[in-house]
C-alpha cells in the first residue's frame, strides 16, 4: 500500500506490516515496552480496585497488533483477555504464536464497531498507540474523518466498558491535542500522567479514563 498521510488508519497498511513477521518474534512493540509500563500498570492495574488478577477482569486489548503485553499480563495472572485488531494478518499470527495460552483470545474486529462485544462486559480496556494510528493531519484542527473515527471508537469503548471499568490509553501525542479527541461527548472523567523520560527517549502519556460519574 502506498504510504499516504492517513495510511496507519487502514487495515491494508497493517496487513502488509505484519506480513513481514518471521512467525515468532514481534515485528515491533510500539511506543514502549511492557517494562516501561510496569510502574503505570502497578498503580492502575495490579493495585487498582476491580483490576487485580484476583478480581479476574476481562481485559480488552484494542488494536493489539503483535504486542507482547497480553502475554506478559497472562504470565502475571490475568486469564481473561480478548485482543482485537482489524488486521487479519495480525490475528492469524498471534492466534498461532500464543496457542499455548488459553486465557488470551484473538479476534479480528474494527474498534469503531465492536458489535461482537456485549455492553458493559469489559473491566479494563487497553490501547497503546491505536488511537494514535487513527490520527493524521493538522493536530490543532484534526480533519473530519479523524474526529469521526476517534469519536466512534471512544463511544464503542464506553459502551463495552463496565460502569466501574477503566480505559487505559498510552499515546505519544500531547495532552492538549488528545483531550478534545478523547472526550468530545463529555462521556469520561480523565486522568493523565507523563510516562517515559529516560535519557534519549521522548515522553509519552498514560491516560486513565473512567465513565463520568462512575469513579470508584
Ligand atoms: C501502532 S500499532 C500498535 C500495536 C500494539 N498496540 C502495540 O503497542 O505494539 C496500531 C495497531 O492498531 C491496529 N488498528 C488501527 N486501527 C484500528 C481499527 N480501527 N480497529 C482495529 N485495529 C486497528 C493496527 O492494525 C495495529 O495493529
Amino acid at each position: 500500500m502506498a504510504k499516504t498521510d492517513d495510511a496507519f488508519s487502514h487495515s491494508e497498511y497493517w496487513d502488509e506490516h505484519f506480513s513481514k513477521t518471521d512467525g515468532e518474534a514481534p515485528t515491533h512493540e510500539w511506543l514502549c515496552s511492557y517494562g516501561d509500563l510496569e510502574g503505570f500498570f502497578q498503580k492502575v492495574l495490579f493495585e487498582g480496585p476491580g483490576c487485580r488478577p484476583d478480581d479476574n477482569p476481562l481485559i480488552l486489548h484494542l488494536g493489539s497488533g503483535d504486542s507482547v503485553i497480553p502475554a506478559e499480563l497472562d504470565s502475571r495472572g490475568y486469564s481473561r483477555q480478548l485482543c482485537v485488531d482489524f488486521s487479519p494478518k495480525a490475528i492469524e499470527i498471534m492466534t498461532e504464536r500464543y496457542k499455548s495460552r488459553p486465557g488470551i483470545k484473538w479476534e479480528q474486529m474494527d474498534v469503531r464497531d465492536m458489535a461482537g462485544i456485549a455492553d458493559k462486559s469489559v473491566g479494563v480496556a487497553f490501547d497503546k498507540s491505536t488511537l494514535d494510528a487513527m490520527i493524521h493531519g493538522n493536530p490543532w484542527s484534526p480533519p473530519r474523518d479523524v474526529r469521526e473515527n476517534t469519536g466512534r471508537y471512544l463511544r464503542e469503548v464506553h459502551r463495552v466498558l463496565e460502569d466501574g471499568g477503566v480505559f487505559l490509553c498510552v499515546t505519544f501525542r500531547q495532552r492538549h491535542f488528545m483531550t478534545p479527541l478523547l472526550n468530545p461527548d463529555g462521556l469520561w472523567d480523565l486522568d493523565f500522567e507523563v510516562l517515559g523520560g529516560k535519557v534519549g527517549s521522548f515522553d509519552y502519556y498514560g491516560w486513565v479514563l473512567r465513565k463520568a460519574s462512575c469513579q470508584k
